[in-house]
């Protein structure tokens, strides 16, 4: 095969035979975008011929939001899921912002809703309410201020209260209670590839292969992070194996993970532990190349949403 400087990028992970299925879609999205005057935000879950092949910034949900807010560009597609497409309108919202399948939600987002938001209010007054980025515009703008797993507990803290409510993901709450003196107050929504993996699991994987070091994401269980030895966001696992450079390293987290930065990190050997996301899932370079061709599926936000729901994820990007 003659050198192609984007097939290089995802060598190691697709082998020739598909990238023959996948490259007339790249070479084709390449062109749109610089026709569309076009950036590709995409999610460190998004499979490597789109996080290495097309897109132009990659990142986790902290860094996808601060990065909606200064592309330079008339269009943003975001190829993730769509409460990440709603946080880059609100962060930027004179640029159209596409998402390639408007189906592509979240479990966590679809857990909780505004009167939900409303209920915890009343029943716990006074308390000010955190909410995950994994949440719709709707629950943002019914909230104080939004966190990520890569600032939550910073956020939790800048609040200078005793209690907060903080929703929807019961997990990363309780994960964020271990390492606080802030009393949290939370929901009951779980994200549906995290809550799977089990402490059992992770003694398998270290009985299975020795020296293996544990990665989990804040969205898992407190038992699985636990028993890992270090947890953090997509974007602080990615730095913690450029960082260490472990030999063998197992990310408890979706599956797309380890083949995009397994690129960037050629001495480290990748475990796989899998458990994917069917939304990110959803995201392929045939619908981002025909969301480009079609300009669609636009994402909008409801005019009386608009303000408080930026005003939380400002809130959230003000805190250092
Ligand atoms: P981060 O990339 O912010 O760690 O989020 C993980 C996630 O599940 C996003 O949907
Ligand atoms: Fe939602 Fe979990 Fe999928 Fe992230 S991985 S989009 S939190 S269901």
């Amino acid at each position: 095969m003659p050198f192609d400087p984007i097939y290089d990028r995802v060598s190691r992970v697709i082998p020739p035979v598909e990238w023959a299925a996948m490259e007339e879609d790249a070479k084709a999205i390449l062109e749109l975008k610089r026709q569309r005057r076009a950036v590709i935000l995409a999610h460190n879950y998004q499979t490597p011929e789109i996080f290495h092949g097309v897109a132009d910034i990659v990142g986790d949900s902290l860094a996808l939001a601060r990065e909606a807010e200064k592309a330079d560009a008339d269009v943003i597609v975001l190829a993730g899921v769509h409460f990440m497409a709603e946080t880059a309108k609100l962060m930027n919202p004179g640029k159209i912002v596409l998402i390639p399948d408007a189906q592509a939600g979240c479990s966590l987002a679809e857990s909780i809703t505004a009167e939900d938001v409303a209920l915890l209010r009343a029943k716990y007054p006074g308390r000010p309410v955190v909410a995950y980025v994994n949440t719709s515009a709707e629950v943002k703008a019914a909230s104080d201020i939004c966190c990520t797993s890569g600032n939550a507990k910073k956020v939790v803290e800048s609040l200078g209260v005793p209690e907060v409510i903080m929703l929807p993901d019961e997990f990363l709450a309780q994960n964020v209670a271990k390492e606080t003196d802030v009393k949290i107050i939370a929901w009951k929504g779980h994200c549906e590839v995290h809550e799977r993996f089990t402490p059992g699991e992770i003694e398998q994987l270290r009985a299975a292969h020795p020296g293996v070091v544990i990665l989990a994401h804040p969205e898992c269980p407190p038992e699985v992070v636990a028993v890992s030895d270090f947890s953090g966001s997509t974007a602080v696992m990615a730095d913690y194996v450029k960082r260490e450079k472990p030999a063998r390293v197992a990310l408890i987290t979706e599956c797309s993970m380890s083949d995009n930065i397994a690129q960037a990190n050629p001495g480290t050997q990748f475990v796989r532990p899998c458990n994917l996301c069917p939304h990110m899932k959803r995201i392929t370079l045939g619908n981002i190349r025909r969301a480009l061709e079609e300009m669609q599926t636009e994402v909008t936000i409801p005019e009386a949403l608009f303000a408080p729901a930026r005003r939380a994820v400002e809130r959230m990007l003000a805190v250092k």
